[in-house]
């Protein structure tokens, strides 16, 4: 760890997963005090009293203190832009909740003063630590599978339920792909390392009524390589779950009707992924007299108490990233990177509103869904 001394660390929004946030703070040695903002001050006094934080009222003095080089924001998606902005603006480093922004061009502006500043910005793609989605990756890495021809992911979960929530309006949301699919479209960048060309995604009329963005998809992308990714997307189907949507909750939906599973098939072998039944796997291609063969190599499981660390590592990523600013090193994903993951999710969001497939290139700056 060097000799970098221990940090104060602002959380700004003090909803759940800036709970979450703070809980996994409390882990780092680098960070000896977290202070929170939040809009609303009857949540800064609850988090004050439960998670034994400092609260600040004022934005504006939040960012004048030099004593806080490094902000989490992890408020709803509506103002992300605006923080993100003034942050780093103010010389914070700046670590923002996926989706970035709302729209195209709030996204784009925010990549665009981190580079100005030369701050630092990392976007909360945190499937990039997780335990599975890691060993994919060194397999691609490895050349193990080859060469990636063809991924595929299923998603089924269930709805976050209640009526007038912030993520369903399209407005504070900025669309379905970027609050929920972002995550299952950047690993599949992460993984194949190469850029999507093209997207084309539809979705069904909605079975929950209420809600103003999408509750499903069909989606089908291409990248320059050629190699082809699919995601299956349906909200609802699942039991209904009313506890706190950041819990790590895989043992109680698993059966369910939930379900994430990925395929991904090179030119020499595949991968799975399944949360649900803990398991990944690989197989390896060859050919013998018979013609094409596959063998199963890899089969590997993890246990239930480390569902966190094997799925949606916060965690890590949270420590990571306190420590990169501690060492002054560069974000574990450059700002560009998260940029092209977002243009993926409003591309694809153009491409189900205009029923036609979309090529990114086509993509100007202040697509909204
Ligand atoms: N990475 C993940 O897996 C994951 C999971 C859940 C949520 N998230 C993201 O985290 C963010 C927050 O989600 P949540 O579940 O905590 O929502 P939430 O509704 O529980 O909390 C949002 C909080 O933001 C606060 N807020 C609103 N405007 C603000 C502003 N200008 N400044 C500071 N705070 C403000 C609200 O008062 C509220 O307390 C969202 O961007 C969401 O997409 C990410």
């Amino acid at each position: 760890m060097g000799s970098a001394s221990a940090m104060k660390v602002a959380v700004l929004g003090g909803g759940n997963m800036g709970v979450n946030v703070i809980e996994h703070l409390r882990d780092s040695p680098l960070v000896r005090e977290i202070t929170v903002f939040d809009p609303d001050s009857a949540k800064l006094a609850k988090l004050q009293h439960s998670h034994g934080v400092s609260t600040e009222h004022e934005l504006e003095r939040l960012l004048d203190d030099v004593t806080i080089p490094l902000v989490f924001i992890t408020a709803s998606n509506d103002a992300h832009k605006s923080l993100a902005v003034r942050a780093l603006e103010a010389g914070k480093a700046v670590m923002c909740e996926k989706p970035m922004a709302t729209n195209l061009a709030d996204a784009e502006e925010m990549v665009a003063v981190a580079e100005k500043t030369n701050g630092f910005l990392q976007v909360g793609f945190e499937l990039r630590y997780s335990h599975l989605y890691t060993r994919v990756k060194q397999w691609v890495d490895a050349g193990l599978v080859g060469r990636v021809r063809n991924t595929q992911c299923t998603y089924c979960t269930s709805a976050w339920g209640r009526h007038n929530v912030w993520r369903a309006a399209a407005g504070t949301s900025g669309g379905m792909f970027g609050e929920k699919l972002s995550h299952y479209v950047d690993l599949v960048r992460w993984w194949v390392q190469d850029e999507v060309e093209e997207v084309y995604a539809v979705a069904a009329p909605n079975v929950i009524s209420y809600y103003e963005v999408h509750d499903n998809y069909h989606c089908t992308y291409r990248f320059k390589s050629g190699a082809v990714s699919q995601l299956t997307f349906m909200m609802a189907p699942a039991a209904t779950f009313q506890g706190d949507p950041l819990q790590n909750a895989v043992s109680q939906q698993a059966g369910d009707g939930h379900a994430l599973r990925y395929m991904l098939y090179g030119d020499r072998g595949a991968a799975e992924t399944d949360v649900f039944l803990r398991t990944l796997k690989r197989w390896e291609f060859g050919e013998d007299a018979w013609g094409q063969t596959s063998k199963w190599v890899e089969n590997h499981t993890w246990n239930p108490d480390e569902d966190f660390a094997w799925f949606h590592n916060t965690h890590d990523q949270a420590l990571d990233i306190v420590r990169r600013v501690a060492m002054g090193e560069p974000p574990m994903t450059a700002p560009r990177d998260a940029l092209e993951t977002t243009r993926l999710c409003f591309a694809a969001e153009l491409s189900s509103k205009e029923g036609r497939p979309v090529r990114l290139a086509e993509l100007g700056a202040g697509v909204t869904p």
